[in-house]
């Protein structure tokens, strides 16, 4: 495929930054418009500090090329972020504003083909992804609003957090693929729905080494323990209030190797089940994912699931039922208390009301966000 290059305007009209809550070490993220069709993207570029005095593309922006050809891979994997188009861009600052273009489109060989000719220029390699809500980015949901405050997802939705995210990895490893950077920043979930982003670190095993197993198992001890860890509990594994995580190629790697027990003790009434699935996977003892599976498996049965030749205690078919309608309300009940909470806000902000009014709508709106901070589910 020969690329052309056009202005960016013509292809993209770039809006605000939407990655300030959790940024990466690669990229700025900002959300952006297909000029033509008007398809909402996030737009994520390389930081310009990446680009090398020589013109040589340094790991970060092979790390693009490695991301687009994952992103493609596993296009056929629903948690998968999609990948819209992809290519290189001239603007010299970090936010990308005016300059040229070369869209690749998904053409991930016209993308690997055009990295020393492009970035040899200056230009930047970008992504263009399927946009996802922050409001469902579990560490923007997950992060507490004051000191010592953690929130924690209900056991009945980390159990299908936990299932679809064994499906990807399951379709992940079928073709040798390793997920590796796992943490809170990477997943949105809307309570139904796993989504999985940032493909840069992951990495395209090759066939025939020993490593194979050893990444294998690695990807489940990250999944436990930079994952599900955190879901159950509110905290990170490295002990301590929920944080960001290092993100270097070196630090994706050592980010969780040296945690090899997990700390239940301020969540005592987690499932016992539960508690020694995560345990095994800390310890590397769950050596890939059908053995994660099985013993997800069992603890879902315990919660009520029913799966394929398991004998599901009907009281407890029925009272999960009765947990999946309650969750269901509740999160009703939150989304009526944000909506009550815009109604009142555009109250405050009417020019002409006097104190009185002002006072009481302060005080509503101190009482809602006070209800919301403490709310049951993140
Ligand atoms: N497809 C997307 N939709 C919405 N936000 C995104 C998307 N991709 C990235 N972001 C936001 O940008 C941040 C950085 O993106 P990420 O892909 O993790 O970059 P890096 O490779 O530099 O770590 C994410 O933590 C997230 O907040
Ligand atoms: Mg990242």
């Amino acid at each position: 495929m020969s690329v052309s290059e056009m202005t960016l305007d013509a292809l993209y009209r770039i809006d605000n930054y939407i990655d300030t809550f959790a940024l990466g070490h690669y990229a700025r993220v900002l959300a952006a418009e297909e000029v033509h069709g008007g398809r909402a993207v996030a737009f994520k570029v390389m930081r310009p500090e990446h680009l090398s005095d020589d013109g040589t593309p340094r790991w970060e922006a092979r790390a693009f090329v490695n991301e687009a050809d994952l992103l493609v891979r596993l296009a056929s994997s629903s948690a998968v972020v999609r990948l819209y188009d992809c290519g290189y861009i001239s603007a010299l600052g970090e936010r990308p504003e005016g300059g040229h273009i070369v869209s690749c489109e998904t053409n991930i060989s016209a993308f690997r083909e055009n990295l020393y000719p492009y970035v040899g220029q200056g230009w930047r390699p970008y992504l263009a992804l399927e946009l996802l809500p922050r409001q469902h980015s579990l560490f923007y949901l997950m992060k507490p609003n004051a000191a010592n405050g953690r929130r924690r997802l209900p056991t009945e939705e980390g159990i299908d957090l936990a299932m679809q995210f064994a499906e990807f990895l399951r379709d992940a490893h079928d073709q040798r693929i390793v997920y590796l950077d796992h943490k809170l920043e990477h997943v949105y979930w809307d309570g139904a729905t796993l989504r999985v982003i940032d493909l840069n670190s992951s990495q395209l095993v090759e066939t025939g080494t020993h490593t194979v197993d050893q990444y294998l198992a690695q990807d489940i001890h990250n999944l436990c323990v930079g994952i599900l860890y955190p879901v159950f509990t509110g905290l990170s594994p490295q002990k301590g209030a929920l944080m960001p995580q290092p993100a270097s190629q070196a630090e994706v790697e050592q980010r969780y190797a040296d945690v090899n027990h997990l700390d239940f003790g301020i969540e005592p009434t987690l499932s016992a089940s539960l508690q020694a699935l995560l345990q095994k996977g800390a310890r590397q003892d769950l050596p890939n994912v059908r053995a994660f599976r099985t013993g997800l498996e069992h603890v879902a049965i315990r919660h009520g699931w029913e799966l394929p030749g398991s004998h599901t205690v009907p009281t407890l078919r029925e009272a999960r039922e009765q947990v999946r309608a309650g969750l269901a309300e509740l999160r009703r009940g939150q989304d009526a208390l944000r909506a009550a909470r815009e109604t009142l806000l555009e109250a405050v902000i009417l020019d002409d009301i006097n104190e009185d009014m002002e006072a009481e709508l302060r005080r509503l709106l101190a009482q809602i966000n006070e209800a919301l901070n403490h709310r049951v589910i993140p």
